[in-house]
């Protein structure tokens, strides 16, 4: 059976979301979708969640005066919230705090507890950690991940030097057997850049990592040995677990290993090392792909919520609609590089591809359609002027290397091709000598406009709703039909009634300085 079980990171709730966070979700929606189209809507599984627990909360949370829960209860909301907005489209939403996650986590480290590395000796140990801690990273830092100034990069702060007795995972032991399975593309670490950064911290040796924590309140009890808690990141990671209904559920059965996990570069150590080296010790199957996009950065720096530099998803959804909010996200750079974003671009950007592009097109035909062809798709024969299946081709290839930007380029691609087209034939003017050629021009454009409609569905779902009501569909109905059958040429349906007078992307006007 095909199945695609696709996760974001599961975000700290120091702070409410920002469009760093959206571009994780929304590309993970835009895979989700699509792979819904391929598989059927009951083979994805599509998660995403918050990270409550460890120091970082808790101090956030006393600093603003409020209860733990209560606070992460309110910031949870607010991603909740901020994905509704931006039509996610996600199977669960796991928070670290539920009961259904403790107890899975209680589980897997008692499982942890009695298991040996492929060296044999027992995963857990007792013991002694001396080091920096980055309570902004929630992670250890050596004095190689610092600044000159000795601050960690990413939050500008000196990490605290943390003396401690813990209990400890014997990552070490699995230094040459995560190397053996990544060379052998057991576990495929996208990008290139990233796998060799990962393959080079190999190279230099794993160091056992400290996993539990005794000063910190905030978090899961270590099961034997309660004056412990489970450090936040050993925890965290296994919500890909819990969400799914832990290790004897069906739909665990249903969708391990994870086909992609989803992030930036800031957390891939966590997820290609530690975290399959704890899938190892517990004797199950490794994710497939660990795919790591770039960063949003603002002059030049990561946009996050330690540095206050960041762009409120909801502000945008308020001004371009949720449908080309999400077009504006992915739309910025290559998926897996690093791009400064160009907020007062959006305008421009949204007048001249989606107004002017698709929008332009889809009204134009549809009003051509109605003058000049009664309102309906008429019966005539139409050729694949476009050779639509190259199309498809270009776009389910994309698809199938994650790359959603490249695939987001097709579609523009056809747009263009098709709005080019229209230009070419004139049917407006065509239409006075030569009827029947004008409509058949007219048709063609039509059918386009569907193919369009269903590559669009990823990104743009509400658009493509439209799309489809405007070609005489009832939307619902319509995307019930098995959708990868639907890309063949010609299906568009004789006498269905074309609607003129539907503008998917109103014009933004220039505003005043
Ligand atoms: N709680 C951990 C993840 C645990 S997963 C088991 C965490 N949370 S986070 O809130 O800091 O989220 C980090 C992730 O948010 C990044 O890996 C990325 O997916 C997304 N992004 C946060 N800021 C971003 C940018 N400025 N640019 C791109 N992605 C951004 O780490």
């Amino acid at each position: 059976m095909n199945k695609f079980y696709i996760t974001t990171p599961i975000y700290y709730i120091n702070a409410k979301p920002h469009i760093g966070h959206s571009y994780t979700t929304v590309s993970a929606d835009i895979l989700a979708r699509y792979w819904r189209t391929q598989y059927g809507a009951d083979n994805v599984f599509f998660l995403t969640g918050t990270d409550e627990h460890g120091a970082k909360i808790f101090q956030k949370a006393e600093s603003e005066g409020k209860e733990v829960q209560a606070f992460a209860d309110e910031i949870s909301a607010t991603y909740q919230l901020a994905w509704d907005n931006l039509s996610i489209s996600n199977n669960d939403f796991i928070r670290t705090t539920e009961e259904r996650h403790k107890v899975v986590v209680a589980e897997i480290l008692q499982k942890l507890k009695t298991a040996k590395t492929p060296k044999g000796n027992d995963v857990i140990y007792e013991g002694e950690y001396e080091g920096l801690y980055c309570v902004g990273c929630e992670s250890y830092k050596k004095e190689s991940d610092l600044n000159e100034n000795g601050e960690c990069p990413d939050h500008l702060k000196v990490p605290e030097l943390l003396k401690e007795k813990n209990w400890f995972f014997r990552l070490s032991d699995y230094t040459e057997v995560l190397k053996e399975k990544i060379n052998a593309g057991e576990y495929d670490i996208k990008i290139d850049a990233r796998k060799n950064e990962i393959l080079g911290l190999l190279d230099q040796g794993l160091e056992d990592l400290a996993m539990s924590r005794p000063n910190v309140v905030w978090g899961i009890p270590i099961p034997w040995d309660e004056s412990q808690t489970t450090y936040v990141w050993v925890e965290a990671l296994m919500n890909y677990i819990s969400a799914l209904g832990g290790l004897h559920s069906d739909v665990f059965h249903k969708f391990w290993p994870a086909d992609c996990h989803l992030m930036s570069k800031d957390i891939v150590k966590f997820h290609s090392v530690i975290w399959p080296a704890m899938l190892l010790a517990l004797d199950l199957e490794l994710p497939k792909t660990i795919f790591v996009h770039g960063y949003f950065t603002i002059d030049g720096q990561k946009m996050s919520k330690t540095l206050g530099n960041t762009i409120d998803p909801n502000e945008l959804v308020d001004e371009y609609g949720s449908d080309a909010t999400r077009y504006l996200i992915v739309s910025q750079f290559g998926f897996g590089t690093d791009g400064d974003i160009a907020r007062e671009r959006f305008d421009d950007i949204y007048n001249a591809h989606l107004a002017g592009g698709l929008g332009n097109l889809v009204a134009r035909v549809a009003a051509m359609t109605d003058k000049n062809c009664e309102g309906v798709v008429m019966e005539h024969e139409i050729s694949d002027v476009f050779e639509i299946q190259t199309y498809w081709n270009q776009y389910n290839e994309a698809f199938g290397a994650y790359r959603i930007d490249e695939a987001l380029k097709v579609v523009w691609k056809l747009i263009d091709a098709a709005n080019k087209y229209l230009e070419e034939q004139k049917p407006w003017e065509v239409a006075k000598d030569d009827l029947k050629a004008a409509q058949v021009t007219l048709k063609t454009i039509l059918e386009t406009v569907r193919h369009i409609g269903l590559m669009v569905m990823p990104y743009m779902p509400d658009v493509a709703d439209k799309i489809f009501e405007i070609l005489g569909y009832n939307a619902a109905e319509y995307k019930e039909q098995n959708m990868v059958d639907l890309t063949s040429w010609g299906l568009l349906e004789n006498g269905n009634k074309v609607t003129k007078g539907i503008y998917l992307f109103p014009r933004i006007e220039k505003k005043e300085d």
